[in-house]
């Protein structure tokens, strides 16, 4: 039975017989020339899926023999692929780009997929793999691509006891008690999987990082992983507890109070002691993984130890630690999650507030890294105001694969329309068209080649990798994303859904339909109009009375915010012309109504209702819309494998009870504060 282990690349055979007889004649036998670890890692994904798609394997030929070849390899590689003569084109996508082309070999009809370098040639071959996969024609082939940001990372929260931090997919694949001695075969699914949607880089532990990573026999670990997914182009990165040199704590249980794994008295960045501890770290890391990747650092932030420690900046911490990576080639990722209370007493101001002042003063190999909104993963935000505020820092966006706030592995979320809605908002930071994605596509002066995104992943040691088969779709989405971050949501879908589940067009229709609605059921049934941070602490059931009052407010006069330039002007951390449409009720988006304004229940929206009605009608929407999804999974019952279709009816089950659970509470609550419905009970 399936159990969605194998993710969007099953390869099963290709069920329209006409097309498969096509794709077979196209594709007769493999060449490919090279032997490096990624070229191998090419010929065996190509072998599998065809395999599998075709029905039959292919034979793997040295050269072309008669028509119907499929070339693989790089100009240095194979003499078939540099006397196509293609050597400035392929240069000019990069290492990680490719060509897949149809053309003719000694007049005879091949497909060639080329790059100038190894990982592009694998990242060419999954690329056709997903051609074959989604039934489309491979005739005339004439497809070249290029990754729109360099570093594309999944960031796993994976804590070194085998448990996760807001996860929900089960324990870590990162089996350490196993490492280094055996490495766990399931890390090279894995790493495909990541090649699969470009993915290159991952970190392997929490944020808030225990600082024996750093050490010794960690690290003989870390490498032991790293060998696993270097051919497939993924490098290793680490978070790094900033308080490492100092030594250990005697209360080792109290994460957050752990000390470090050195002996010094002191992890003041601007002390020579300390420069000179990481320079040795960064050494010995480098001497076990040439290609480590750098550091990611949550530092004075929600109790983690930082420069602030020290009365030192973000600037002074993040600089000590790039100088110690800088040698090596590796990069400071430095997290911009920070609130602390004495910057503003309104929380979402605190990050931009602590981070704008130090803009152009980081070291060129560091990055800054903000969450897409300014609070916390919530459900839907505006964008972060530091996209826009920076220009001469490096930002490498962090996005939550995880679904933290927005029903855990139980909820059917598709997570990309809200990603594109970051990643399409217009900042103006340059006039119209300053989008974030634009911004963060362009690395700034001295900085070159430092763009990224990131995303907190969602992957766990359960069968399924992610808890929840529709989950799978996020990890997905967000490669192709960060791959390209104009690619449409819908198209994206289709994609996922065609590999993942079926190319019937009814399957592929519902499935895309059930994703694409998803998110905005979401927003209504947990923070509709601009509302956040609603959950208890578990973040994941009502918890409405435990924020009122610090996130928003709600009393017999309104509900809201005002985040205007009347109340806390966070507004006035927007370029115009936001800053002004922003900040009157009337010209805000109701989708955002209620973060940036305290408004009474009778205020009127565009469509004509009061924000009570409104509030009602959305709660419902959103509660809805868990009837929506079973009756459409339903329909599917006999075109999807049974394992796989139950285990989704049954989460769509506890979804929908979950969905009028939030429903229920919220109205209730809002209901008694405005004083429209009696309380309690
Ligand atoms: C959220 C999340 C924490 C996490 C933190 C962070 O607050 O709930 O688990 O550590 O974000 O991103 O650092």
């Amino acid at each position: 039975a399936e159990s969605g282990y194998d993710l969007w690349l099953r390869y099963v055979g290709v069920e329209d017989a006409a097309l498969r007889r096509a794709y077979a004649s196209r594709i007769t036998h493999l060449v490919v020339q090279g032997a490096s670890p990624s070229l191998r890692a090419a010929a065996g994904e190509l072998e599998r899926g065809i395999r599998g798609l075709l029905g039959a394997g292919v034979p793997v030929e040295a050269e072309v023999r008669g028509q119907g070849a499929l070339v693989v390899g790089t100009p240095a590689s194979s003499a078939i692929v540099r006397h196509l003569g293609w050597g400035r084109e392929l240069d000019a996508l990069g290492p990680e780009g490719f060509v897949i082309r149809s053309t003719r070999v000694a007049d005879r009809p091949v497909t060639i997929i080329a790059s100038s370098g190894d990982a592009g040639a694998l990242y060419g071959a999954f690329h056709l793999l997903r051609l074959l996969q989604t039934g489309r024609p491979i005739d005339t082939l004439r497809v070249a691509e290029r990754p729109r940001l360099a570093r594309r990372m999944l960031d796993h929260w994976d804590n070194l006891d085998g448990t996760i931090e807001r996860g929900y997919a089960g324990a870590s694949i990162w089996r350490w008690a196993e490492l280094p001695a055996r490495i766990d075969p399931r890390l090279v699914d894995y790493a495909r999987a990541n090649a699969s949607i470009g993915i290159n880089g991952v970190v392997l532990n929490n944020v808030n990082a225990d600082p024996r990573v750093l050490r010794a026999d960690y690290l003989a670990k870390v490498a032991a992983i790293a060998s696993a997914l270097r051919p497939y182009n993924v490098r290793v990165y680490l978070s790094a507890n900033f308080g490492a040199p100092l030594p250990p704590s005697s209360t080792p249980d109290a994460m957050k109070k752990w000390g470090g794994i050195g002996s010094l008295p002191t992890a003041d960045p601007l002390d020579p002691r300390v420069a000179r501890w990481w320079r040795e770290k960064a050494d010995e890391i480098y001497r076990l993984i040439p290609d480590f990747g750098g550091f990611l650092v949550k530092a004075s932030s929600e109790g983690m130890p930082g420069p602030q420690d020290y009365g030192r900046s973000h600037v002074d911490g993040a600089n000590m630690l790039a100088a110690a990576l800088a040698p090596h080639g590796g990069v400071v990722m430095w997290r911009a999650f920070v609130y602390p209370k004495n910057a503003d007493p309104d929380r979402v101001k605190r990050g931009y507030k602590e981070f704008v002042p130090l803009d152009g003063r980081f070291a060129a190999n560091v990055f800054v890294q903000p969450k897409n909104g300014p609070l916390d993963f919530q459900p839907r935000e505006p964008f972060n105001p530091l996209f826009g505020a920076m220009p001469d820092t490096p930002l490498m966006p962090e996005l939550q694969i995880t679904q933290e706030y927005l029903g855990r592995a139980t909820h059917l979320v598709y997570l990309a329309p809200m990603w594109k809605e970051f990643l399409d908002a217009d900042t103006h930071a340059r006039g119209a068209g300053s989008t974030v994605a634009r911004i963060v596509e362009r690395a700034p002066n001295g900085t070159s080649g430092m763009t990224g995104i990131a995303g907190v992943a969602n992957v766990g040691a359960d069968s399924d990798w992610t808890g929840h088969h529709f989950a799978q779709a996020n990890w997905y989405a967000f490669g192709r994303l960060a791959w390209d971050p104009s690619l449409p949501s819908d198209a994206v879908a289709e994609e996922w859904a065609r590999m993942t589940w079926s190319n019937r067009p009814r399957v592929v229709r519902t499935v895309e339909s059930m994703m694409l609605g998803s998110w905005e059921a979401a927003v209504s049934d947990m923070t509709p109009l601009g509302l956040s941070l609603t959950v208890d602490g578990q973040h994941y059931d009502p918890g409405l009375e435990r924020r009122e009052g610090e996130y928003w407010h709600a009393d017999s006069l309104g509900i809201g915010y005002d985040r205007s330039s009347r109340g806390s002007d966070y507004v006035g951390q927007y370029h115009e012309p936001l800053r002004r449409l922003w900040d009157e009720p009337a010209t805000t988006p109701p989708e955002l109504l209620l973060w940036f304004h305290r408004v009474s229940w009778d205020f009127r929206l565009p469509n004509g209702r009061t924000v009570w009605a409104e509030l009602v009608h959305r709660y419902d929407d959103g509660a809805r819309y868990g009837d929506d999804l079973l009756a459409s999974w339903r329909t599917l019952a006999g075109d999807v494998d049974a394992r796989r279709w139950r285990e989704v009816q049954d989460r769509l089950e506890q979804q929908r009870a979950h969905a009028l659970r939030w429903r229920d509470a919220s109205v209730a609550y809002f209901g008694c504060r405005s004083g429209r419905t009696r309380c309690g009970g």
